[in-house]
């Protein structure tokens, strides 16, 4: 299994909204969503998602989408806005939950963690071990004090010295462990 928890510092924690970037930027919520969770023509069933809604009126939030458990969703912006008013409104979509939690909490709850941060040490080297679960900030990042207390339970990890979007991260990371999956046993083969 796989997850990530996007730290979302001004995503709105209510349903009362026009469109997902006016929504405290839920558009980096549902552009990670996507990388997260969906391949072409395909949902990822050992993902799990977390984002945690720090802005108005009821912070912190945490959203969590279990891709085993995930229904009834496409992958364009217009059916995320209204899956996204729907659960914050209080009512059900399959695999989508809400819940009050804070980013210390969460975390605390978690095993082999990864904060994803330009300066960490590379994902090319660096054992993730089983079911890692990586922790990445919004389109300004993650506040420091929250990067310095999820470090007490996990490692910094890069994928370069470049600055990407949190959705592009997700991508990424979900390639290479694609590819270690796909690969995995390759080497051991030839010797
Ligand atoms: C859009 S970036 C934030 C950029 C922000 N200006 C900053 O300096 O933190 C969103 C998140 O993606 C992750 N990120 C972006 N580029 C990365 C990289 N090269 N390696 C690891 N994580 C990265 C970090 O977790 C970052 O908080």
């Amino acid at each position: 299994m796989r997850e990530f928890i996007l730290y979302s510092r001004t995503g709105r924690t209510d349903s009362r909204f026009q469109n997902l970037r006016e929504a405290g930027r839920l558009d980096v919520v549902y552009q990670s969503i996507l990388m997260a969770l969906f391949r072409s023509h395909a949902m990822r069933r050992d993902v799990v998602f977390h984002a945690i809604l720090s802005g108005p009126p009821a912070p912190p939030l945490e959203l969590v989408i279990d891709g085993e458990k995930l229904r009834d969703a496409r992958t364009d912006e217009r059916t995320w806005e209204d899956i996204l008013r729907k659960v914050l409104s209080g009512r059900e979509h399959p695999g989508i939950t809400i819940k009050k939690n804070s980013l210390q909490q969460l975390v605390k709850e978690k095993k082999n963690i990864f904060v994803l941060e330009e300066s960490g040490e590379s994902i090319r080297t660096i054992d993730l071990g089983e079911n890692p679960v990586f922790v990445l900030g919004d389109q300004v990042g993650l506040p420091k004090k929250d990067e310095e207390f999820v470090l007490r339970y996990g490692k910094k990890v890069s994928i370069g010295e470049k600055a990407y979007l949190a959705s592009a991260c997700i991508c990424i990371i979900n390639y290479i462990l694609d590819l270690r999956e796909c690969f995995s046993g390759e080497n051991e083969d030839t010797q």
